[in-house]
């Protein structure tokens, strides 16, 4: 979602960082954007209600420079994207100059309390947006010395919040709080920087500090200075992260999601890291215990991640015959549920940071659930630190919006989890435990084998393009590899796609089948696979058009109205894995042909820190 760039230099012009950390924070999803430079004394600023690329071209047509500043792309939540909410907002006293510049990520639940008393002191607002309230109160507040109004401002916040400010009488520094959405530092011998992601630094500087939940920093060149909630100071280490200038780059690809679904034989090698045994270790100091008191298994998730946790209910049950609920976090969170002290509670997320599974994950806690776990691909989330343990699946950095490398490395983790607790359980013996690592090893060229069926599914893609509706139909474990597929093409073309167990065929969307629907259909050789080829006839008998993803052994032929590609093998258990990779290539290309914008699809954002 929203994301935020700031900076404080020794003399240099900022704004090409400024204005390549927007760029770089595109993949989260935004609708305008805006830029504030410290410029001859004053505050100036430029905004847009299109792409970075076009505040990029205002800022050199205003010919804005200065080495104090901050930039922001924001995801609407109140207050239409137009211009006059796009961030920075102004601030200064009532009829004079602008003397405050704010970009803000979160919501200010208390913004219609505060707007009322800064209304009352005669501030005038130009937006509907809860952030201008921040800056009308860090104005209202200032006495000379920022940080301090910062300070004292963030104490009558309620709600999450990452903040950016700078003040026209301090020109030589930036200061920033955070609670509740993510804000790094990056820290550099000429110049200091606030970003909400890491990956808006690269190529900047690689060395950075999480701030935490309370904290406000105070930014100079040569100085970083962080308080925490309670005023105290606080020391946050420097990490050097290194990786993160490849992960920003293109390379030979078109767009990050191709680069992204090539990656995954890597992904989920590394996510593997040379394992040869199964135990509890894996998830952390605590499993062994935890894992003994698991009773019943909670996994909650938003999105993608949420059918990755539909996928691992099918092996957990499978394989450790322990009782799993997956619930989606937003759901899970407002609703009255039976708590149990013996469950594990599993979140999902790639991010880390998304605000919905974080709220279900304390709610869980507040209940009584105090054995945690999460899979998750940033180490630093707030999600890892939450949970009791953790394994952190190494998908590497991913940009596009539409989840790939992340989900199938979820998957990958998942799988571990339910073998793991099998052993827990005392029903994986060290035969069973062989053939699945056996299994698992051959993962990463099972993957890469798929992708190779990329000009087959090119040729498949120049249909669904003039299409409007697709089905996804699955059985078993692949009823939500069918979901994911769905959600992969309406999220990037736009095609309006629903995926549905194929035993539910007859219950309804049946009625929606004509030669213009295409049905892809997940049909790999498993114990439900003559079920399915009944569901498939009763497909072709209305005249439906049959895309179907099956294996070596499925034996469906390709006939007029039936269109198959053959997987390049059998996958057993982690068929889901593998068969998921042909229907994020079906929707990539599908998108492309359709000429939309891939990473950065419309209205949605990558990273959703906001309810
Ligand atoms: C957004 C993203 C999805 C993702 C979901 C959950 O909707 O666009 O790709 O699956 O959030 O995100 P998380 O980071 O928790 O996995």
């Amino acid at each position: 979602m929203c994301g935020i760039v700031g900076a404080v230099a020794l003399g240099s012009d900022i704004t090409p960082i400024l204005v390549e950390g927007l760029q770089r924070l595109e993949y989260r999803g935004y609708d305008s954007c805006g830029i504030a430079l410290h410029m001859d004394g004053a505050l100036r600023r430029t905004r847009s209600t299109s792409r970075v690329a076009d505040l990029k071209a205002l800022v050199s047509r205003d010919a804005l420079a200065g080495s104090t500043g901050i930039a922001h792309t924001r995801w609407a939540t109140h207050g239409a994207p137009a211009t006059h909410n796009a961030h920075p907002h102004f601030s200064g006293r009532p009829g004079g100059q602008p003397r405050i510049a704010l970009v803000h990520n979160g919501i200010i639940e208390n913004h219609e309390a505060l707007r009322e008393e800064l209304r009352g002191a005669g501030y005038v607002f130009e937006s509907q947006t809860d952030t201008e309230v921040i800056a009308h109160l860090l104005d209202h507040l200032y006495n000379d010395d920022l940080f301090d109004a910062l300070q004292r401002a963030v104490r009558r916040l309620q709600g999450a919040y990452a903040i950016a400010a700078f003040c026209r009488d301090e020109p030589h520094r930036v200061v920033g709080a955070r609670n509740g959405s993510p804000l790094v530092v990056g820290t550099s011998e000429s110049a200091n920087y606030l970003a909400s992601d890491a990956l808006a630094l690269a190529g900047t500087t690689d060395q950075i500090l999480y701030l935490e939940d309370g904290d406000v920093v105070d930014l100079q060149v040569g100085r970083v200075w962080v308080v925490d909630s309670e005023g105290r100071a606080a020391d946050r280490p420097v990490h050097t992260v290194p990786a993160f200038t490849a992960a920003a780059e293109l390379g030979p690809y078109r767009h990050y999601m191709q680069k992204e679904i090539f990656e995954q034989p890597r992904a989920v090698a590394d996510t593997l890291q040379d394992l040869d045994t199964i135990s509890p270790e894996l998830f952390g100091d605590a499993a062994y215990k935890v894992f003994q008191e698991t009773q019943r298994v909670l996994i909650l998730a938003c999105g993608t991640s949420y059918y990755a946790g539909m996928t691992a209910k099918y092996w957990i049950e499978a394989l450790a015959g322990l009782p799993t609920a997956v619930e989606i976090a937003s759901e899970y969170r407002y609703r009255t549920s039976v708590p149990d002290p013996s469950t594990l509670v599993v979140t999902i997320s790639q991010s880390g940071e998304t605000a919905d599974t974080l709220a279900a994950l304390k709610h869980a806690r507040r209940q009584g659930m105090e054995n945690t776990l999460t899979i998750c691909n940033v180490a630093s989330s707030a999600m890892v630190r939450e949970c009791k343990l953790g394994f952190i699946t190494r998908a590497g950095v991913e940009i596009g919006v539409a989840s790939t490398k992340a989900f199938t490395t979820q998957l990958t983790a998942l799988f571990l989890l339910a073998l793991t607790l099998a052993q827990s359980r005392g029903k994986l013996d060290d035969a069973a435990e062989a053939e699945h690592l056996k299994a698992l090893r051959h993962l990463p060229s099972a993957i890469q084998a798929t992708l190779a069926l990329e000009p087959h599914i090119i040729g498949w893609a120049d249909t669904f393009a003039r299409r409007e509706n697709a089905l996804f139909l699955g059985r078993g474990m692949h009823y939500p590899i069918a979901l994911e597929g769905a959600l992969k093409l309406k999220e990037i073309s736009y095609i309006h796609a629903e995926g549905y167990p194929a035993g539910e065929l007859k219950h309804g969307p049946l009625a929606l089948v004509t030669e213009q629907m295409p049905v892809v259909t997940v049909a790999p050789n498993d114990t439900l696979l003559e079920k399915l080829k009944s569901n498939l006839q009763e497909v072709r008998a209305r005249g439906g058009q049959l895309y179907v993803f099956s294996d070596t052994a499925t034996r469906i032929a390709n006939e007029p109205g039936v269109h198959v590609i053959q997987m390049p093998g059998d996958y057993g258990m982690l068929s889901p894995i593998v068969h998921v990779v042909p229907l994020q290539l079906l929707a990539y290309h599908t998108a492309c042909a359709r000429g939309t914008d891939v990473d950065k699809p419309r209205n949605l954002a990558k990273s959703v820190t906001v309810e």
